[in-house]
């Protein structure tokens, strides 16, 4: 897919292209109608933010091709679902993939399987099965959302990155999931990413990180932050073996 987009980007006109699957006209689309908030790479303008940054890397295909879709009200970005057809919503999305260091949609892409390296299908059965890593993340939209979406993550963690991340998780955890910790008034403790943090009040992600569960300050002994990551240190407790798996696994992605 590389070679293919490299292909559709040095040439320049993507009508003729349309059946490259991934980014069909998604860059004479986003040329024509995003660049100038956003910048000709995704760099972003004053008009738009950068569509290259963690936050934009980190937003799922669903959740990509939602906000182009609906956009965010009360911002400059507008929706685009009623002048862009089905199709151009996700070409225009597989290239900000491109621009953001990828290949395109994950659920376009051809490519998108696991690589055939025996190494990476082996992790990718650790990662959904034992190792239980997929009951908090996700990866072509399957997963759980207590950690962030997995997708595109070898375009934006090196390799010295990814493995401190696996390796210890605390020492630098990723915006957006930082901890706070209630102490109820029974004595017991509440842990998780939270929401909303107000004089008021606090909301915190259950642990199936379906439900934002509201705690009152004033009912409660009290809450602090944790530098501590809600990721549990499972990598360390594999074998070397499953450990190469794993990483081959995530390098994949
Ligand atoms: C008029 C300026 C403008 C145009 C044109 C525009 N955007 Fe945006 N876009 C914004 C702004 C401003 C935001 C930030 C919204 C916010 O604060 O959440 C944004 C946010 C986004 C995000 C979410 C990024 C994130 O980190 O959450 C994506 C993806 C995006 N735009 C893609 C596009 C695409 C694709 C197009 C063209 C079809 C486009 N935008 C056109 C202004 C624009
Ligand atoms: C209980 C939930 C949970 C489990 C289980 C879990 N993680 Fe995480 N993971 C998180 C959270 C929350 C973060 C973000 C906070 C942080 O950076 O530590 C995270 C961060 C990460 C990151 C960094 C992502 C980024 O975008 O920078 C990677 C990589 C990762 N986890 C891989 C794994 C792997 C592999 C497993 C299985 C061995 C696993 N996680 C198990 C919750 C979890």
């Amino acid at each position: 897919m590389i070679y293919r987009s490299a292909v559709v980007l040095s040439i320049g006109f993507a009508a003729s292209f349309s059946s490259f699957a991934g980014v069909g006209e998604g860059q004479v689309l986003y040329d024509g109608f995003c660049q100038i908030c956003h910048g000709g790479t995704g760099e972003g303008q004053t008009m738009g933010k950068s569509l290259t940054d963690n936050n934009a890397s980190r937003l799922s295909d669903a959740e990509l091709i939602d906000v182009i879709t609906a956009g965010r009200s009360g911002t400059g970005m507008v929706a685009w679902g009623s002048s862009f057809s089905e199709q151009e919503i996700l070409d225009v999305a597989s290239y900000v993939r491109v621009l953001q260091g990828g290949t395109g949609l994950a659920e376009v892409d051809e490519n998108a399987g696991v690589s055939d390296d025996p190494a990476a299908l082996a992790g990718e059965q650790l990662f959904s099965g034992s190792a239980g890593c997929i009951s908090c993340h996700s990866y072509r939209d399957q997963g759980g959302n207590v950690g962030p979406n997995l997708d595109g993550l070898s375009a934006r963690l090196d390799n010295n990155q990814l493995i401190q991340a696996l390796v210890n998780p605390s020492q630098s955890i990723v915006s957006g999931y930082e901890v706070k910790v209630v102490e109820q008034n029974d004595g017991t403790f509440i842990r998780g990413r939270f929401r909303n943090d107000s004089e008021l009040a606090v909301q915190i992600q259950s642990n199936d990180g379906r439900r934002w569960v509201t705690y009152f300050k004033d009912r409660v002994n009290s809450v602090t932050d944790s530098t501590e990551s809600v990721m549990p240190d499972v990598y360390a407790t594999l074998g070397a073996l499953e450990q190469e798996q794993l990483l081959a696994f995530l390098k994949s992605l």
